[in-house]
């Protein structure tokens, strides 16, 4: 290549091609710059085939160790179950490429720990993981306001996260694993401090919600520079889907995921379209974590969530399913940070 060669595309190689696959095929064929899909991963032939009409050019493999084998890839996005995560984790961090890892990094924390370890071995940072909420432009802003105490010190932080109703598929875990996960990431990246203790709390049942569950929940976090959070947790509001936090300060507040758009007066009521479901409420953020993340690995580097922060989400996720099914507090003993992550 001479000076005046454009730089070729980052080739990505999607693993996984159901919901959240399948939607990054698309973001990264026609919306992201300096990507493309260069293979698609998935076992299941038909899920294979629907999206490799949406990459053009990209060849289908249904392991990604055959992937690997024939440098089909730059880097590498991964969107199986939470479950399979390590098992294709480990392959790319020993073929040393650049990994954006849907949220969570794996689902215990024992195995998180296996990956790190082998992430450290490669030398190099290679694993971000998929929180993408660090990429929503009122989050981004609400973290400014919190750092530059405008208002102050930050002293609490109320948060809701509500969806009208869930799969079938979601279970009473699920509650913590799948959706209290994302504030389990997000709040201590806000207030730059660690959770340290957390409870669960059950109010009143939903009448609405399914048989198999019990919620809302209330969870209760503490983190270590004495902030307290508390996060309303609900998936049978039916209304819509929801996710706000009030900030409180010394001398303000600050809301940010309030209703907002366009406003209908019509028929004697006013109104303002609510969201039905995370893909158009966190669309920007899908985006711009991609592009972050393409930009960054293209110059040997990460632009979100480490693996050490997936490692820390694992814990409270452990101790938040514990007091789930006991009620009683818990405290999160994390071991030091390995001086590779600081
Ligand atoms: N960031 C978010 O807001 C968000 C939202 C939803 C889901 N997720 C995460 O995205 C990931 C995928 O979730 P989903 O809802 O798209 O799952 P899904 O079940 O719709 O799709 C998973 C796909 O992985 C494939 N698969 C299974 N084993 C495989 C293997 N060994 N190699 C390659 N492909 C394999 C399956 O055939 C399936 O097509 C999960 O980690 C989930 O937690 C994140």
């Amino acid at each position: 290549m001479t000076a005046s060669d454009p730089p070729q595309d980052f080739r990505v190689g999607i693993v996984g091609a159901g919901m959240m696959g399948a939607d990054h095929v698309k973001r990264i064929t026609s919306t992201i710059s300096g990507a493309r899909v260069s293979a698609v991963v998935d076992p299941d032939q038909p899920r294979l085939a629907s999206a490799l009409e949406n990459a053009p050019g990209a060849t289908g493999y249904s392991r990604i160790e055959d992937a690997l084998e024939a440098d089909a890839v730059d880097g590498v996005l991964i969107a199986t179950p939470g479950f399979l995560h390590e098992q294709v984790l480990l392959p790319c961090l020993a073929a040393g490429v650049p990994i954006l890892c849907e949220k969570p990094l794996t689902t215990d924390p024992e195995s998180s720990w296996r990956v790190l370890e082998a992430e450290q071995a490669t030398g190099r940072q290679l694993i971000q993981v998929g929180f993408m909420r660090r990429f929503d432009p009122e989050y981004r802003q609400l973290r400014e306001l919190i750092v530059s105490e405008e208002a102050g010190q930050l002293l609490m932080l109320r948060c809701a996260h509500r969806n009208p109703t869930v799969p079938d598929s979601y279970l009473q875990e699920s509650l913590i694993n799948d959706s209290v996960v994302h504030e389990f990431d997000v709040v201590p990246w806000l207030a730059d401090s660690p959770i340290v203790g957390l409870e669960v709390k059950h109010t009143r049942r939903n009448r609405l919600t399914p048989e198999r569950l019990k919620e809302p929940i209330l969870v209760l976090m503490e983190l270590a520079n004495g902030t307290l959070v508390d996060l309303e947790m609900n998936v049978s509001i039916q209304f819509g889907y929801q996710v706000t936090t009030e900030a409180v300060f010394d001398s303000g507040i600050a809301r940010i995921g309030e209703t907002h758009g366009l406003q209908l007066w019509h028929r004697g009521r006013s109104g303002l379209a609510e969201h039905a479901d995370f893909t158009t409420r966190f669309a920007t953020a899908y985006d711009d974590q991609v592009q972050a993340w393409v930009d960054a690995a293209r110059r040997g580097t990460i632009a979100g969530p480490s693996a050490w922060d997936g490692y820390k989400v694992a814990v409270a996720c452990r101790e938040g399913v514990a007091s789930l099914f006991d009620g009683k507090p818990r405290t999160l003993d994390l071991p030091e940070v390995p001086a590779f992550y600081r």
